[in-house]
């Protein structure tokens, strides 16, 4: 696969978006925590080829690295220069020889049909622009009985998010976030009318407590940033006094969750599964 991608303005915001954040993505244990489970639930064996799509630092395709053993393979493949940077800094150290990154928008993969048995993408899904379009892409790419596992989230996971989309609604603006992945029911259909079958969907429910400070501090106000599966940014239709209202009324709807632990911020994650069939 080539070094340079050409990608959408849409994508091209994402890509900056996580090479801004590249350099600290690996702080915290939440990350690696859901990264590792989707790997673990997936049981990969030895000798496998394995694709991690959206591999961002690399959680996923170093994991299964060490896994399938030098007589497998792993890529990982994003659109991001900068987590690619990192994702290729870990394998130097790890010193593994089995593990490759590449640019490569996962809407727009030329792999060999029927290449890999298994396909991973941990925390992306909602950024591609066509969801469905792009399961049917990976699901040609996974070599027949190979496995595609991949993370969503429930339609109330991320606080600032439902918050937002809350508020924003009464200016006419709807945010998606989360919402076309965001129950067991719409996950399966997806694989579904993608082709997959032996569908395993683990939910489980997760969250802390934070600060109404850092609550308020998530507001999603920034207009020329990227919305996952929305070009342009809806915001964008909203004059800067509406937005700047809109952030008044979020951060009182904030206030209002507010307990003596601080606001519940839910994380309630799917792992999804889907195989191809024979
Ligand atoms: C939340 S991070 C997840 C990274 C990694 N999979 C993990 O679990 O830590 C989202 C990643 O998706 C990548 N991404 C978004 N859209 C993409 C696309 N169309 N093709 C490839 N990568 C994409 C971003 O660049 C970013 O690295």
């Amino acid at each position: 696969m080539s070094h340079q991608v050409e990608l959408s303005e849409y994508k091209q915001q994402i890509a900056d978006l996580y090479s801004r954040r590249s350099s600290t993505y690996d702080n915290g244990d939440w990350h690696p925590r859901i990264a590792h489970r989707l790997v673990e639930y997936a049981h990969i064996r030895p000798g496998q080829q394995v694709l991690d799509i959206a591999t961002g630092t690399g959680m996923v395709a170093l994991e299964a690295a060490q896994i399938v053993g030098a007589e497998g393979r792993v890529i990982g493949v994003d659109i991001s220069t900068g987590m690619l940077e990192q994702a290729r800094r870990k394998v130097a150290a790890l010193g593994l020889s089995n593990v490759e990154f590449q640019l490569a928008d996962a809407e727009a993969l030329d792999f060999p049909l029927n290449s890999f048995d298994y396909i991973f993408c941990s925390s992306a899904l909602i950024w591609m622009s066509d969801l469905v379009g792009a399961l049917r892409l990976w699901y040609g790419l996974l070599k027949p009985k190979g496995l595609l596992g991949f993370h969503a989230f429930a339609d109330t996971a991320f606080i600032e998010g439902v918050v937002a989309q809350r508020v924003l609604e009464k200016y006419g603006v709807s945010l998606l976030f989360s919402k076309p992945t965001g129950t067991v029911e719409k996950c399966q259909k997806m694989l579904q009318l993608a082709g997959f079958s032996e569908i395993e969907i683990k939910s489980e429910l997760d969250g802390s407590y934070i600060s109404l400070e850092k609550a308020k501090g998530m507001w999603i106000g920034n207009a020329s940033s990227p919305v996952p599966g929305q070009y342009p940014n809806p915001l964008l239709q909203l004059t800067p006094e509406q937005l700047a209202q809109a952030k008044v009324e979020f951060d009182a709807s904030l206030s209002a969750l507010q307990t003596e632990q601080g606001i519940w911020n839910d994380l309630t994650i799917f792992y999804v599964f889907g195989r191809k069939p024979r």
